[in-house]
């Protein structure tokens, strides 16, 4: 009877076909190694964000009035409220770590290359789309932070010449920040920007899929109809919409049960990283939920010192770097536009690491070490020192796309394999 219902659903929809094609049978490369678990945990975080936003606008009140109350009576009286609580605002964090993580595997292994431009940028777009949705997420328990970060970043807008003041208005809905701007910013954080967020992964998956995973070594491994002999075929059994457009050789392996079984170990030792947090450290030292956000946002009372949360933080020091309150909103544009543009500015043959030039490793390591560094002093107490070590770093972070852009033209690289190592 399960069968015959199953048949019945396929001669509709082509459930098991899909399932089979993206999923069960999907050839992945056999060498994907640590870097690669982390496209599952953001999947994973996305789907824990979405059910525990659910459950907490059950509760939450969008007004300026109600809101921070109902977050604590959510705290206090709502059955498992805290922990749903905690799930959500450790989840934002947890999702900024695992995609900050997955977009350096992107750049270690050069997955951002021909042919993967388009789906470099879709993911770009959906980081994009993470930090406004973040960003939104934030305000709504409307305490000291939420009012200030939100009056600190929606300012910056006003900067922008002739119709700055204007946009600003447009934005916040009222003259300041009000009730009216966090009922906006809550329609947008709880269903445009996740749909926007939802059909974004959708199309990031479809991309990757159509041109195939790259992997630690760089090396393609569909080949297209034709291009290989007889013997060097696979004997994997691959859907037949595989090998149609490709022959595939014998360095793929089924996702399942193979990269799931992997991708499982991944997921038990971040569930205790995640729980460990969640329960005994949900603060995180003022990280991941800033303590003046404790207390109820007051106008007329400026904390001592606004912070954005840590993830925000490298972008922060690059436009409190510059002076000018408009060249900086520039600059910190322009810093997130570069890595759009990344497939762009490097123009190596040679995808992976492994085989690159020596220099290309320091640079991609000294960037790494920036982003970091950047981030430390866009979240720490201002100091006159930091105001020219963020300008050093500024000048830092572009110069790793301008080297890029340079050396990768001719660069020296090692003997790429034919075939994936290992
Ligand atoms: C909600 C956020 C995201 C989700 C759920 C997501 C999901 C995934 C998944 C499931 C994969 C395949 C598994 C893997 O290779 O790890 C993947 C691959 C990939 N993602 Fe994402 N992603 C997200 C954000 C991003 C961002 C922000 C970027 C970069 C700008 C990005 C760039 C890539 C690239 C280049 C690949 C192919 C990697 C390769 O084959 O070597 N993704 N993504």
């Amino acid at each position: 009877m399960w069968k015959n219902l199953l048949d019945w659903i396929e001669y509709r929809i082509p459930m098991m076909r899909v399932a089979n094609m993206h999923a069960i049978q999907y050839p992945a490369p056999k060498n994907m190694n640590f870097w690669y678990v982390f496209g599952f945990l953001a999947t994973i975080v996305l789907v824990n964000q979405i059910l525990t936003g659910v459950w907490l606008t059950m509760n939450f009140v969008p007004t300026a009035e109600g809101a921070f109350a109902s977050v604590e009576y959510i705290m206090r009286e709502v059955e498992y409220g805290n922990v749903i609580r905690y799930m959500h605002s450790t989840g934002a964090s947890a999702f900024f770590i695992v995609v900050y993580m997955h977009m350096f595997r992107g750049m270690i292994y050069g997955s951002y290359q021909k042919p993967r431009e388009l789906l470099w940028l879709f993911g770009m777009f959906i980081y994009l789309a993470l930090m406004a949705e973040a960003f939104m997420g934030y305000v709504l328990p409307w305490g000291q932070m939420s009012y200030w970060g939100a009056q600190v970043i929606v300012s910056l807008f006003g900067a922008i010449p002739v119709i700055g003041e204007d946009l600003t208005v447009w934005i916040q809905g009222d003259y300041v920040i009000s009730g009216a701007t966090l009922n906006r910013f809550f329609a947008l954080h709880v269903i445009a920007l996740p749909l926007v967020i939802v059909i974004l992964v959708f199309l990031h998956i479809v991309a990757l899929h159509e041109v195939g995973s790259n992997n630690p070594d760089g090396v393609e491994v569909k080949r297209p109809k034709g291009s290989l002999k007889e013997e060097e075929k696979t004997k994997f059994e691959m859907h037949e919409y595989y090998t149609k457009k490709y022959d595939i050789i014998d360095d793929v392996v089924p996702f399942f049960p193979h990269i799931v079984l992997k991708d499982l170990v991944a997921f038990s030792v971040f569930l205790f990283g995640f729980c460990y947090i969640m329960f005994f450290a949900p603060e995180m030292g003022g990280k991941f939920l800033e303590h003046p956000n404790f207390e109820i946002a007051n106008p007329f009372k400026t904390p001592e010192h606004i912070f954005p949360v840590w993830y925000f933080t490298p972008f922060y020091a690059i436009l409190k770097a510059v002076p000018d309150k408009l060249l900086g909103v520039i600059m910190m544009f322009f810093s997130i536009i570069l890595l759009f543009l990344l497939p762009w500015i490097d123009r190596g043959k040679v995808k992976s690491w492994r085989y690159r030039c020596g220099f290309h490793k320091v640079n991609l390591l000294v960037f790494a070490g920036v982003f970091i560094f950047l981030g430390y002093l866009g979240g720490t107490p201002q100091a006159e020192w930091k105001i020219i070590a963020s300008q050093i770093l500024t000048v830092m972070y572009v110069m790793f796309f301008v080297l890029l852009f340079i050396y990768s033209k001719n660069e020296k690289t090692k003997p790429v394999p034919a075939r994936i190592t290992k």
